[in-house]
């Protein structure tokens, strides 16, 4: 005899669920009563589905002994490890494909909450009724109100809605909710993410009072050419709507035409108004906008827009993708002080008040739904839910609880239908659906190449190349795709150092008309804090199947600092372009805004001579229409500065205080040199002396028998010696899927991290000590042929580099420079040159010409998986413990408490620890970054190639 248990089958049941209220608008709150039931609720953890029984949901159940979490919140990250752990995949399920089941061990949380009404909660025959609602749960609920199963449902990130008012009691509600981690509705949430289970979002119980407001639709277009918006509120309960500050005063469902100033990104112009039913005030927030498909562009107003974008998963390094509201709006002031223009949310929207956010500081959003079933390409897509039909309800019913949920939003402009779910006729129904339901709006969906079902051609991590022929609309297609324009919903992998290639692809989304821009993937490092680690990644709970440090790709670290990709982001897509060459007074100021005009920007000047601002003043800038350009005069350069290195800065400043940043603020900024530099020269005067241990040459003493330099002016020195490894970062290493050579793997595999140098010869001439030796992996043919030249005036030292290739090099190499060791005193760097933060050939756009002094510590970056960082480009001249190094070329500088091939092999920050030294590379050149860890390698105009190469720095010792 064999039998199934049937407590649980609505686990594996394709539907939706069963129970919840049709879904409707959300709102934060109205004049109705509301109780949050967030807080401390009891859990009792089993291993299956139907390990316990119905028992704990009935009144009087003792669970004094259960354990306490916090909701929201996921138990995973409760408990320091008690209530199991995270697990990371990208997008491997990590349980068997053989949908709709899933595995009988099935972490199962029974969550326990008490609660009474307030005093002053309605009663009584008239008291109206009540709603429970829950913003998110992973990822499928079942729920019981004082004894009464009220309903089940999946779909994690969407609200679910149950009438509770027949079952509500005075005093000791028993509210008893069982999730359970994986059921049918895990298949359609298989998104690159951590796999976190719990009651994540708000649990609110909200008073209906009699005639209140169900459902409504808030309309609300502009009219570029007449000025005047139009508003009608669709509602399911009839009443009025007002906005006092437009007089307006209307039925629901009538509308009403006014002059408004309208809501875009940029001026995100809300109208406070009111839905009054009979038994309901609902505030509304009104944002007048036109979303349309015209002219084979997404335009709003009347006008193209260009998404500067990211793409946001929720994050937080303690509490994962449960979020409060200061930490969401954090993300959306550092998105507007960064020049971020747009959110998608991937893949699946965000907690509602995130949106209101959106519309309130301004930012384009296109809202996802909460799906995505990628594990199905590991075979071929067979079975996949989005082409079947018995799943098609619940992808119904996802995309009409995203559309309900969000509709009111002038934020969201575009609605899509997921990520990466393949394709198939359960996605078109819900395009058919979203059209219907919401014209007034486009739809997007990634996976639709032919756009069948779409409003947009849609790519990610289509490479450099390729972007410029859909640009020039080259790239064929369907007939409709052709017609209609692109954009990148991912692009720019921002995972480790990186992404390279920023500018190089903004130049193609201003170029061409089709293109209206993109959204880097992603806004945060999804590292989980950790006593031992750090921050942890996918591996540190010892899953079976994980993806790793994929999951720590985003332009700001978990703690939401911003990586120097955010920095450089923010500068490739600044809305104002400040050019100039510096040498004939005037500098060009384009608007690069979409709506606004210059008049909420102040520019300033200022003037550099050897990166020391001499002077500074005001600029008066006209205020320029969106893509407008102007040529204005700047000042006489001030003084003479005959023989030093003199350019300008010009900078555009916040006016006034905004609501996302003070007055004061850079939005956007140019340099641009008058005078360049002379480079260091130096008499050879002084001669190499031989000494039985030590040759002797100006202030610096080297070793005998090798050459090697022991020290300058009494400072302790290892090295100087050629350097061509670094220790590789995420893009270098690439992805095995990307198209591009994965030269982190040639390199190692050739052994540019394991060179030997051999010695040749030291050799003593009247004016030089010449050091020839040769660079080579074992096992290879190849090597470089590297001479170390050195001169003195007697006080200062020059080193010159000469460095030639031997045998076949194929491969870039990946730094090509000096590496030596100073004592581990030397914390403080003083540098002129590109600053504050590091830059490499391919991302370097945001690095400002100055001189910046920091300590060695801040110098490096914490990339939450250690690897190659904190390069400071174009470096004139540095001073490190007591030594000055200046070079001729200007060089990359980076200096760190640890060597690189300790960088290397190091998995977390915490691998490593400070040694005795400090290391300082001294770089003629970098290799560039890409974004290979999804996406294209470097550009080769960014390749550092093996080819005779010469640089040389001028070595002084400081006065101390
Ligand atoms: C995309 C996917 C994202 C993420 C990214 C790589 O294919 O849509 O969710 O996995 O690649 O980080």
């Amino acid at each position: 005899m064999s039998f199934r248990t049937t407590t649980a089958d609505y686990v594996e049941d394709v539907s939706p669920g069963s129970g919840a209220l049709p879904p409707r608008a959300w709102y934060a709150s109205s004049d109705a009563k509301s109780l949050s039931l967030n807080g401390s609720w009891r859990l009792r953890l089993s291993a299956t589905a139907d390990a316990e029984d119905d028992s704990f949901a009935e009144e009087g159940y003792d669970a004094g002994d259960w354990a306490e979490v916090v909701v929201p919140g996921h138990w995973v990250l409760q408990g320091d490890g008690a209530f199991g752990s995270p697990i990371y995949t990208n997008h491997l399920y990590p349980f068997p494909v053989d949908p709709p089941h899933v595995p009988t061990d099935n972490p199962t949380g029974d969550h326990l909450r008490v609660f009474d009404l307030p005093d002053d909660w309605p009663a009584g025959p008239d008291a109206g009724g009540a709603v429970l609602r829950f913003d998110g749960v992973e990822s499928c609920a079942r729920v019981w109100l004082n004894g009464t199963d009220i309903g089940e449902f999946k779909g994690s990130r969407l609200a679910h809605e149950f009438a509770v008012g027949h079952l509500l009691k005075a005093e000791g509600n028993v509210l008893a909710v069982r999730v359970h981690q994986w059921s049918a509705g895990s298949y359609l949430e298989d998104q690159d993410q951590w796999w976190l289970p719990g009651i994540f979002r708000d649990v609110t119980l909200l008073h209906r009072p009699a005639g209140s407001a169900l459902d409504f639709f808030v309309h609300a277009s502009y009219d570029h050419r007449s000025g005047e918006g139009t508003l009608r509120v669709d509602s399911d309960v009839d009443g009025r709507v007002t906005v006092p500050a437009l007089d307006i005063d209307v039925a629901t469902g009538d509308a009403v035409t006014v002059p408004v100033l309208p809501w875009t990104a940029e001026t995100p112009r809300l109208y406070d108004g009111e839905l009054v039913t009979q038994g309901e005030r609902v505030p509304l927030r009104v944002g007048f906008r036109t979303v349309e498909l015209a002219d084979g562009l997404i335009k709003v107003n009347g006008s193209a827009i260009l998404f500067k974008g990211v793409n946001r998963h929720e994050w937080h390094p303690e509490r994962g993708r449960a979020l409060d509201l200061e930490t969401m709006r954090e993300d959306v002031l550092l998105m507007k002080r960064h020049n971020i223009n747009a959110v998608r949310t991937s893949h699946y929207p965000p907690h509602p008040a995130f949106l209101d956010l959106c519309d309130e500081y301004g930012l384009w959003v296109i809202d996802e739904c909460d799906l995505e079933t990628h594990g199905f390409t590991e075979q071929g897509w067979r079975d996949n839910p989005v082409d079947d039909d018995r799943w098609t309800p619940a992808l119904l019913d996802r995309a009409a609880r995203m559309v309900e949920r969000d509709k009111n939003h002038p934020s969201v402009v575009i609605w899509s239908l997921g990520n990466e779910a393949g394709t198939g006729r359960g996605l078109t129904a819900m395009a058919e659906w979203i059209h219907g339901r919401d014209s007034s709006r486009l739809v997007h969906y990634e996976g639709d190449w032919d756009c069948r079902d779409t409003d947009m051609y849609s790519r990610m991590y289509a490479f450099h190349a390729e972007v410029e022929t859909i640009g020039q609309n080259l790239d064929g297609g369907t007939g409709k795709r052709r017609e209609l324009p692109f954009i990148q919903c991912e692009y720019a992998h921002a995972m480790g150092n990186g992404p390279g290639g920023l500018a190089d692809y903004q130049r193609l989304f201003e170029k061409y008309e089709r293109l209206q821009g993109g959204f880097v993937w992603e806004w945060i490092d999804h590292g989980i804090r950790h006593p031992e680690l750090g921050y942890a990644y996918g591996g540190d709970f010892g899953e079976e199947l994980h993806d790793g440090n994929f999951v720590c790709d985003g332009l700001v670290f978990p703690d939401r600092r911003p990586s120097p990709g955010l920095v450089e982001y923010q500068k490739v897509i600044e809305p104002v372009r400040i050019d100039g060459d510096g040498s004939d007074g005037t500098v060009r100021v384009t608007n690069r805004y979409d709506f606004a005009d210059l008049s909420g920007l102040a520019f300033e000047w200022s003037y550099q001579v050897d990166g020391e601002t001499v002077e500074a003043g005001t600029l008066s800038v006209p205020s320029l229409a969106p893509g407008e350009a102007a040529d204005v005069k700047l000042p006489e350069p001030p003084g003479d500065a005959r023989g030093a290195e003199t350019q300008w800065t010009v900078s555009a400043l916040l006016a006034a205080d905004t609501a996302w940043a003070p007055k004061g603020h850079r939005v956007a900024w140019g340099q641009f040199p008058v005078a360049p530099r002379a480079l260091p020269s130096l008499a050879t005067t002084a001669r190499p002396l031989r000494g039985k241990r030590r040759i002797t040459l100006g202030p610096a003493r080297f070793d005998a028998r090798t050459g090697v330099l022991h020290s300058v002016g009494g400072i302790e020195v290892s090295g100087p010696r050629l350097d061509v490894w670094r220790a590789t970062t995420d893009n270098d290493e690439g992805a095995e899927w990307q198209s591009d050579t994965r030269y982190a793997v040639l390199w190692r595999t050739l052994g540019l991290h394991r060179m030997q140098h051999r010695l040749d010869a030291v050799e003593l001439a009247e004016d030089a000590l010449t050091v020839r030796t040769r660079v080579a992996p074992a096992a290879r043919e190849v090597g470089l042929a590297t001479v170390y030249r050195w001169t003195s005036d007697g006080d200062r030292l020059r080193l010159t580099v000469s460095v030639k290739p031997e045998g076949e090099w194929t491969l870039p190499l990946p730094r090509l420079g000096v590496r030596l060791g100073l004592p581990g005193t030397a914390d403080r760097v003083r540098w002129f040159g590109g600053g504050p933060g590091e830059a490499y050939p391919d991302t370097g756009t945001a690095s400002v010409v100055n001189r910046w002094a920091s300590t060695v510590d801040e110098l490096q970056t914490p990339y939450v998986r250690p690897q190659e960082n904190g390069a400071r480009a174009d470096v004139r001249w540095a001073e490190i413990g007591g030594l000055r190094i200046e070079g001729d070329p200007r060089f990359s500088f980076s200096a760190r408490r640890w060597t690189n091939e300790r960088l290397d092999a190091a998995a977390h920050l915490t691998d490593l620890t400070p040694g005795n030294e400090v290391w300082v590379n001294l770089d003629h050149a970098q290799h560039g970054i890409g974004s290979q860890s999804c996406g294209p390698g470097p550009l080769p105009q960014y390749f550092l190639r093996a080819e005779p190469t010469e640089f040389s720095f001028v070595f002084s010792v400081l006065d101390r």
